[in-house]
């Protein structure tokens, strides 16, 4: 869940810093929706904080490998790269609370890493529309 906590740290700066240095004509609508999914990031990133110290761990403050943005195209492919390796870690979270009596805290993780999917699977839906109309 750290590993997924860093994740979410490093998407939230990333697409931060990305919405700072988009310029040029019609870039208002990008900039705005790069600032909305950082939004939706460091949510994710306050539900894995709140599950970890539900589970009796400590919160990293590390951050994921971030990647710097260069123009509009590379930024585009580059958050839409992580996001769908978001989705695969997410997804070996689920796997992993695939057992046998599960905790109060593990049907609960298992419910908030869903929305957590479902979210991450919205950003990629809209950064491949960008990505169509640029
Ligand atoms: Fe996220
Ligand atoms: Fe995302």
């Amino acid at each position: 869940l750290n590993k997924a906590l860093e994740l979410e740290h490093g998407a939230a700066i990333q697409y931060l810093s990305h919405a700072e240095i988009i310029n040029g004509l019609n870039a208002e609508p990008i900039i705005s929706r790069l600032k909305e999914i950082a939004g939706d990031e460091l949510k994710h990133a306050q539900m894995f904080r709140d599950m970890i110290g539900a589970l009796g761990g400590t919160p990293s403050l590390g951050v994921a490998k971030t990647y710097p943005g260069r123009n509009v195209k590379q930024i585009l492919e580059q958050n839409l790269k992580n996001e769908m390796e978001a989705v695969d870690a997410y997804k070996g979270i689920l796997e992993a609370l695939k057992k046998e009596n599960l905790k109060y805290e593990d049907v609960r993780l298992e419910h908030e890493v869903r929305h957590v999917i479902i979210d991450e699977m919205e950003h990629i839906e809209e950064l491949r529309i960008l990505l169509a109309l640029i």
